[in-house]
């Protein structure tokens, strides 16, 4: 089946599958698996402290793939910044020059407000996707000219929120609230969310947690044990995700409720895909194309 959104179309991937942004796990050979795949991968410039040992990944990703990537900026909130912490906008100007220098076209931002990025960004002709935790920083991102919004949802991890909402609640409410295109991040892990959230008026999903425990994954094996063996209904762990008890974080999301093997990147999204044409042809779908055009 052929999947059109306006994501498929900005973004130049055969699916509708954005990898998040992750810090520390973030590399060539992970986020070219998931390009590989048919999804968007994606470099994490935070992980990189040089201009030099970023130009080096972006050459590596060259070489281990054909097919589009992006690079995420997460922005280091001002509070954390002062303490020496983390990078800001204006550190990651030299990366972005030497990304469009390399042919990259889509850039993720995210953790914080990324106006001058995001103008550079689409002054160089590039797409700029912004992602936040609440509809107030989605609508602020669209109106100062966000290309996409990805929202994640309180099921989801990494980027947590004391007012995030859900996932069912951010996407179907950014569909009545932004013009732009919607990528739903949060919570997702399978066909069903998936097709869930395309559904809810999402354009496109954003995988984190669900590939943590991947083949190509660089997360330690006893981290992706960690995920396989969670009981996501075990209540210490539900509190850590929907009460932000996040101390010991990083944490998976409840979106490893779907994960029980570790796969290659490429067999975990084709699973989600057959899956879900499956489903579509279960409800009577017939088409050979899904579109959300
Ligand atoms: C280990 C880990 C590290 C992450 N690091 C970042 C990061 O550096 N920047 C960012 O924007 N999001 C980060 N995230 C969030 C993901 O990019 C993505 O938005 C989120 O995982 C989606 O929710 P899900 O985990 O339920 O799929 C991280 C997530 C995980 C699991």
């Amino acid at each position: 089946m052929i999947w059109k959104t306006k994501i498929t179309q900005m973004a130049e991937v055969r699916y509708p599958i954005i990898m998040g942004a992750f810090a520390a796990i973030s590399c060539a050979e992970f986020a070219a698996a998931f390009s590989n795949a048919g999804g968007l991968g994606i470099i994490t410039a935070i992980n990189y402290p040089t201009i030099e040992d970023f130009q080096k990944e972006l050459e590596k990703m060259s070489r281990l793939t054909k097919k589009p990537f992006g690079v995420n900026f997460t922005i280091t909130p001002p509070y954390l910044a002062k303490k020496g912490r983390g990078k800001t906008e204006q550190s990651y100007i030299d990366f972005l020059d030497k990304s469009i220098e390399k042919g990259v076209k889509v850039f993720t931002t995210s953790a914080y407000q990324t106006p001058h990025l995001g103008k550079k960004i689409k002054d160089a002709g590039c797409y700029w996707f912004h992602k936040c935790t609440t509809m107030k920083h989605a609508m602020a991102a669209q109106k100062r000219g966000a290309d996409a919004i990805t929202i994640v949802g309180l099921e989801g991890t990494g980027f947590k929120n004391p007012n995030q909402n859900t996932t069912l609640v951010n996407i179907t409410m950014a569909r009545r609230l932004l013009s732009i295109p919607i990528i739903a991040a949060g919570g997702i892990g399978d066909a069903r969310g998936f097709l869930g959230t395309l559904a809810m008026g999402a354009d496109a999903v954003c995988l984190g947690s669900s590939i943590i425990a991947t083949e190509e994954s660089p997360a330690s094996k006893r981290w992706k044990a960690q995920v396989l063996n969670q009981d996501i209904f075990d209540e210490k762990y539900y509190k850590k995700i929907f009460h932000l008890e996040l101390k010991d974080s990083p944490i998976a999301s409840m979106a490893i409720g779907h994960v029980d093997k570790i796969l290659p990147l490429k067999e975990f999204i084709d699973n989600i895909i057959n899956e879900a044409e499956q489903i579509l042809k279960s409800w009577g779908y017939k088409g050979e194309e899904f579109s959300t055009l």
